[in-house]
């Protein structure tokens, strides 16, 4: 059964051409509701160590260096079928391919840098909601 829980960051490129508030009335006309967030800046340690995942990727180093480049905004969000909704909502990897009306669609440059992150699996949202927030900053 899917849980209702899912994580999400709006990437540097996001944060720097000012979309976060765009990006976070998407997220809340989608019907998420915000579980917890903060605005925090990933070092090339802890980017690497969440993307861990595509150690062998050729786009590995690329993706670390982009994701510590500045600041991101983390959340958590709750919604009915979080994690597949989430999914749909952001669009594919590759704007390019993105669904019209999709975050990425509207404010992805590229596949590398491509305005927000949402977990794949319920296993993945529950490990990366942990790897960014303690239990008292979930609301
Ligand atoms: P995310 O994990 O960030 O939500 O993205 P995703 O599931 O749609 O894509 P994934 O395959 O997990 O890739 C993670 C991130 O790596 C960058 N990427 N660059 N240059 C490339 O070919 C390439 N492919 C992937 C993107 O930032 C992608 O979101
Ligand atoms: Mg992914």
């Amino acid at each position: 059964m899917a849980t209702n829980r899912t994580f999400t960051m709006i990437k540097p490129d996001a944060v720097a051409d000012g979309n976060i508030g765009g990006i976070l009335k998407m997220i809340e006309e989608a019907g998420f509701k915000i579980i917890a967030m903060k605005y925090t800046r990933l070092t090339t340690d802890l980017a690497g160590k969440f993307y861990e995942v595509h150690k062998e990727r050729p786009f590995y180093g690329e993706l670390v260096e982009y994701m510590s480049s500045g600041p991101i905004v983390a959340a958590i969000l709750e919604k009915d079928n979080a994690v597949e909704d989430f999914r749909t909502l952001i669009g594919a990897t590759n704007p390019a391919e993105a669904a019209e009306g999709t975050i990425r669609k509207i404010y992805a440059k590229s596949i590398g840098e491509n305005a927000v992150h949402g977990s794949d699996s319920d296993e993945n949202a529950e490990i990366e909601g942990n790897f960014h927030f303690s239990q008292y900053e979930r609301f």
